[in-house]
């Protein structure tokens, strides 16, 4: 398709309407969708609906076939629409939320995951998914903590970039591909008070040092889109700020493909107080270089008249329809305008046992264990136990965005344990100690080892579920209380979609970390529990100690008055809890014990042109085979501006069988070491380093070398 010659013909109005998303519901009345939240009553006729250029929130593939055909019978242009939805941890088999993905250091499964969901939905008839949201944050208020990939910008990139191939593997014109779309452009998880679609203010050094790095990797791995955020970015709503979207977006990182904002943003711009009428908002964005608009119609209303009046010329109109035409060129739309919709094929594909017991894999490397007294774990089928909590008959345990993953097919633990054999006393739900009676308390000192199934529920995370308290909800630390004082060993397995302040959890003897892991979530907690696989996930956030910590963080400043010890009274600190968090950001325990010695630098010094090799010998001390996940951190003691004191450079997941050792190596160059300035330019400062490695970011093992500022020939 000649897309120039196909953009000469269309009129603006006609231009216009390609930037215009709609719900599928415009299209055909009486159409199921789950597109959250009623769309505002757009009054558009007939004739303006079969504009449109894109239609979100459909998954069917029949009802998208009927949209497709009902539109291209009533268009004169012809130009297929293209459907894009929210697919981010799986379409039916869902896969761990993406925080738990993190918690795996494996970004080869989330790639995985994401190649497998592209596979399901495109046969639904989506073309273009509204992921990976990669938004970094430090705040586990906010409810889309459980979205992301933590915490880290190194991790969240790593996450990002295989994310994005997963989605589009070998090209997004391909059947059982789909076009990704990094989100929410800028720094949607840094909202003051971790209130969701709140103010974000930071520093340019801030942001491009830790917000701005896992959008760049996804849009160097080949994002075919970018959405902007809700939220204002230093005093701008990122949906229209020319800074953000032309300057650095479109320049800086060089993205040239299709902007999209989130839901209804544009018509949030006069809330937000930047303009008083639509027609003016619609001005900001086209000349922000913003594409399509979702959910709201100022460029359908507004930009004929800009043009007609010469507020902005057609170019900017004619640029935006121009990357929209090529996206749907690139998905192969305009030879096949159905592309991959198959209602046969899709009953076969989706839930295929394939996909299932991939996703089970994925989950039993996102799983963490937390505590483990006494080897508490893993738990052999001779030892009886009890399940208490809300968890114990509960299968919704896909969590937060997972539209299609229909949580009644799922295992439940108490289902998955008996199936598994382990001799259950007593499996009874409830939230609080008050829904166990005295012969529940009996009963329970009858069993061997006593498990809490405990946490959030699964819309107590999400967009618009930031919460003020971290603890468990619904009084259920009251279970862990009553359990304990049986006197029997007591396991939690705790459900959430954020870092919880685990105050009474942590007086269990054992705690396991499940994230909200998906379809086959209770079956790989299970086999975890009993050994049959070793936990291996990590945190990729920080828990901390209480709310008053946040936000908390493991790569923070030095400060000029760090905390030593007591002595020191005028140092930051607190005067009611430590600094230290309750759980580090890597942690995360295993059946078996790894021992780090002989660390070793190939040089003391290095040439701004010289690899430096980091060899480290790695020992599984125990007779349990397991994963280890070996992290490198760096941290530059001398810099303008300052540099954290530890950040996370590299990571290898290894296999260990029992008592196995193995040199492990790691290469860091010059640009590792480097740095953004305030105008993202990286900046490598010669001087002395420190390098870690460890299974944390709590870890001590350290070598020093100096990088001069010369080359070697
Ligand atoms: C929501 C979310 C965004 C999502 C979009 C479409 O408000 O912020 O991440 O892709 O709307 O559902």
């Amino acid at each position: 398709m000649n897309i120039q010659s196909l953009l000469s013909t269309l009129t603006i109005e006609e231009k216009a309407g390609q930037l215009l998303q709609l719900a599928p519901f415009f299209f055909i009345k009486d159409l199921k969708v789950e597109v959250a939240g009623a769309l505002r009553a757009l009054d558009l006729s007939e004739a303006d609906i079969f504009l449109a250029g894109s239609v979100l929130g459909i998954h069917d593939a029949k009802e998208m076939i009927a949209v497709q055909k009902k539109y291209l019978q009533r268009s004169r242009h012809k130009i297929p629409l293209m459907f894009m939805a929210d697919v981010i941890h799986g379409y039916e088999t869902i896969f761990p939320i993406p925080i738990a993905l993190a918690s795996s250091f494996h970004p080869d499964l989330a790639k995985k995951a994401a190649r497998i969901a592209a596979l399901e939905a495109q046969t639904a008839g989506i073309h273009v998914t509204f992921a990976p949201m990669v938004d970094v944050s430090r705040d586990p208020r906010w409810g889309r903590v459980m979205e992301g990939f933590g915490e880290d910008a190194y991790l969240a990139s790593c996450f990002s970039r295989a994310s994005v191939e997963g989605f589009q593997h070998d090209g997004i014109g391909k059947e059982g591909n789909l076009a990704a779309c990094v989100k929410h452009f800028a720094a949607y998880g840094a909202p003051e008070a971790g209130r969701d679609y709140n103010t974000v203010d930071m520093s340019m050094h801030t942001f491009y040092n830790h917000y701005a790095p896992p959008y760049q990797a996804g849009i160097k791995a080949g994002a075919h889109l970018v959405m902007t955020a809700f939220n204002t970015f230093n005093g701008i709503p990122a949906t229209v700020h020319q800074g953000l979207l032309r300057d650095i977006l479109r320049g800086q990182m060089g993205f040239d493909g299709v902007v999209i904002t989130d839901y209804d943003a544009l018509q949030q711009v006069i809330t937000h107080g930047v303009a008083s009428e639509l027609k003016d908002v619609a001005r900001l964005a086209i000349e922000a270089g913003v594409d399509i608009e979702m959910a709201s119609t100022a460029y359908f209303r507004y930009l004929k008249t800009l043009i007609d009046e010469g507020v902005i010329p057609l170019a900017l109109l004619d640029e935006a329809v121009l990357r929209i035409l090529t996206l749907k060129e690139k998905l192969g739309l305009f030879d096949n305008p159905f592309k991959g919709a198959d209602a046969l094929k899709a009953t076969q594909r989706v839930r295929h046992p394939d996909h299932l017991a991939t996703s089970e894999r994925i989950a039993r490397e996102c799983t963490v264990l937390l505590k483990n007294d006494h080897q508490v774990l893993p738990l052999d089928k001779t030892r009886s136990i009890a399940l208490i909590g809300p968890y114990v008959n509960e299968s919704s345990t896909n969590g937060n965005w997972s539209w299609h993953g229909d949580h009644r097919l799922n295992e439940t633990l108490h289902h998955a344990f008996a199936r598994k054999g382990h001799d259950i006393v007593m499996a009874k739900t409830g939230n609080q100690a008050t829904d166990y009676d005295r012969q529940d308390i009996d009963t329970l000192k009858q069993a061997d080892v006593i498990i809490v199934c405990a946490g959030e529920q699964a819309r107590q995370s999400g967009e618009a579920r930031s919460r003020t308290r971290l603890d468990l909800p619904d009084g259920q630390e009251t279970l862990i209380k009553m359990a304990k004082a049986t006197g029997k060993p007591v396991v939690v397995l705790l459900f959430c979609g954020r870092p919880l302040v685990l105050k009474e959890i942590l007086k269990a003897d054992a705690v396991m970390l499940c994230w909200f892991l998906g379809s086959r979530a209770a079956s790989a907690i299970v086999d975890l529990v009993n050994g049959t696989f070793n936990p291996s996930g990590r945190l990729p956030m920080t828990f901390p100690q209480n709310e008053g910590q946040i936000p908390i963080y493991y790569n923070h400043l030095n400060t000029g008055r760090p905390y030593r010890d007591e002595r020191n009274e005028y140092v930051s600190k607190y005067l009611d809890v430590s600094n230290d968090p309750q759980l580090s950001f890597g942690h995360g325990l295993s059946y078996a014990r790894f021992n780090y010695e002989d660390m070793r630098l190939d040089k003391e010094v290095m040439a701004i042109n010289e690899t430096l090799t980091i060899t480290v010998t790695v020992t599984n001390d125990s007779q349990q085979a397991g994963h280890e996940v070996i992290q490198l951190y760096i941290r530059d003691l001398v810099s303008l501006p300052v540099r954290p004191v530890k950040e996370l450079k590299g990571f290898q997941k290894v296999w260990f069988d029992p008592a196995e050792t193995k040199s492990i190596v790691f290469e860091l160059k010059a640009k590792d070491l480097s740095a953004f300035d305030q105008h993202g330019k990286p900046q490598i400062e010669p001087g002395t380093f420190d390098v870690f490695v460890g299974g944390g970011s709590n870890t001590t093992l350290s070598r020093r070398f100096v990088l001069k500022d010369v080359g070697i020939k």
